[in-house]
């Protein structure tokens, strides 16, 4: 007598792979539609929730590798559908503000912020995800900047994005961070946004809320100069751990980022630690420091703010050259390293969820 897997050992099976972004296993899912078994040979149909699923591969080899290790198997095919509108629906509900947030696992939002405009916010933003994504952490950048974008331009990203189960996909950089900016969303690029604080601050928990984000280690919110509403609104409705202050050595410039202090201070953020960007500027024929901006002002930021020195960072062209050219995560510095050490040793991932 020959004996055959039966269906239900391949449903058991299917029940233990999960969807890798919606941690949900297949059966529960409703994605597996049809299995056909005849002589050792298994053919399953899997409904994938969207047709543009990025981790389709991942999934047809998940399933091929669960069905395989059952006794009795001698082939395996995959046929790979998708769910219709009404399947997608029946299953998730209707689309609906904040869908995606109850499937982000997000260890730790941080934001980088000055007050003062031009100092190298985005800049920061840039240069610490994408050390922190080449030590192996999971990285994405929220830009709240919703007016005025730099981080499409520093990552050489643009848009349309794509739509996921439960809300949009963010844009994957080079280096593998997941990215999410205003300018994605617009048909044309150079479309000016004008809008008032409250649409700016409904914005930016859309970008959180309605946002694919999966799990992550670091979401880093980059947030246009000011302290009013794109400050205010990241701060109340999104859960930020903390924030990295940046600052220039120009007077005017500690003066603007005292008050971003406060701001953060009255609204219970902590501040992890202080960015002093332009720092000095080396000259490449002497090796001679010049400081450019005038003497340092960190040292009092730091003081007001109770968070230590996480960097000062050199004016250097290829930074700009790099930054213009959409290539921020190929900027070599040798104070990142230090900055890296700082940052983490501010917001630790917890061990058991790293690089998961
Ligand atoms: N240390 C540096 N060396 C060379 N160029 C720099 C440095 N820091 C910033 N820049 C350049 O200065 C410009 C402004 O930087 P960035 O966009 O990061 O500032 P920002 O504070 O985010 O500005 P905004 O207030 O408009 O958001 C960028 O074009 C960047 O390339
Ligand atoms: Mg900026």
């Amino acid at each position: 007598m020959t004996t055959t897997v039966s269906q239900k050992q391949i449903l058991d099976a299917l029940s233990k792979v999960n969807d890798p972004e919606l941690h949900r296993s297949l059966t529960d899912l409703k994605m597996v539609r049809d299995v056909v078994i005849h002589a050792g040979k298994v053919e399953v149909t899997i409904a994938l929730t969207v047709s543009n699923c990025p981790l389709k591969s991942q999934i047809e080899e998940d399933v091929r590798a669960a069905i395989t290790a059952l006794p009795e198997v001698k082939q395996v095919s995959v046929k790979l559908i998708s769910m219709t509108d009404q399947e997608r629906a029946a299953l998730f509900g209707e689309p609906k503000e904040g869908a995606a947030a109850p499937y982000n696992h997000i260890q730790n939002v941080v934001a980088v912020m000055s007050g003062k405009g031009g100092v190298g916010k985005s800049l920061v933003t840039g240069l610490l995800a994408a050390a922190l994504s080449k030590k192996g952490y999971r990285v994405g950048i929220l830009d709240a900047d919703i007016t005025g974008p730099s981080i499409p331009m520093l990552l050489g990203l643009h848009g349309p994005v794509e739509p996921g189960p439960v809300g949009l996909r963010p844009l994957q950089s080079r280096g593998g961070l997941k990215v999410m900016s205003m300018n994605f969303l617009l048909t044309n690029e150079d479309q000016p946004v004008i809008w008032r604080g409250p649409l700016i601050g409904k914005a930016i928990t859309q970008l959180w809320g309605d946002v694919m984000w999966g799990d992550l280690d670091y979401l880093l919110v980059d947030l246009p100069p000011g302290t009013s509403d794109a400050a205010l609104s990241t701060m109340q409705s999104l859960p930020v751990k903390g924030v990295v202050m940046v600052t220039t050595p120009q007077g005017l410039s500690a003066m603007i980022v005292r008050k971003a202090v406060h701001m953060t201070q009255a609204v219970g953020v902590p501040i992890l630690g202080v960015v002093e960007n332009m720092a000095y500027f080396i000259c490449p024929d002497t090796g001679k420091q010049h400081f450019i901006f005038g003497p340092s002002h960190a040292t009092e930021i730091t003081l007001a703010a109770s968070a230590p020195l996480m960097a000062q960072l050199p004016i250097d062209p290829n930074v700009a050259a790099l930054c213009d050219a959409g290539h921020v995560e190929d900027v070599k510095l040798t104070e990142i390293e230090g900055l890296i050490e700082a940052f983490v040793k501010a917001a630790p991932v917890q061990a058991e969820r790293q690089h998961g």
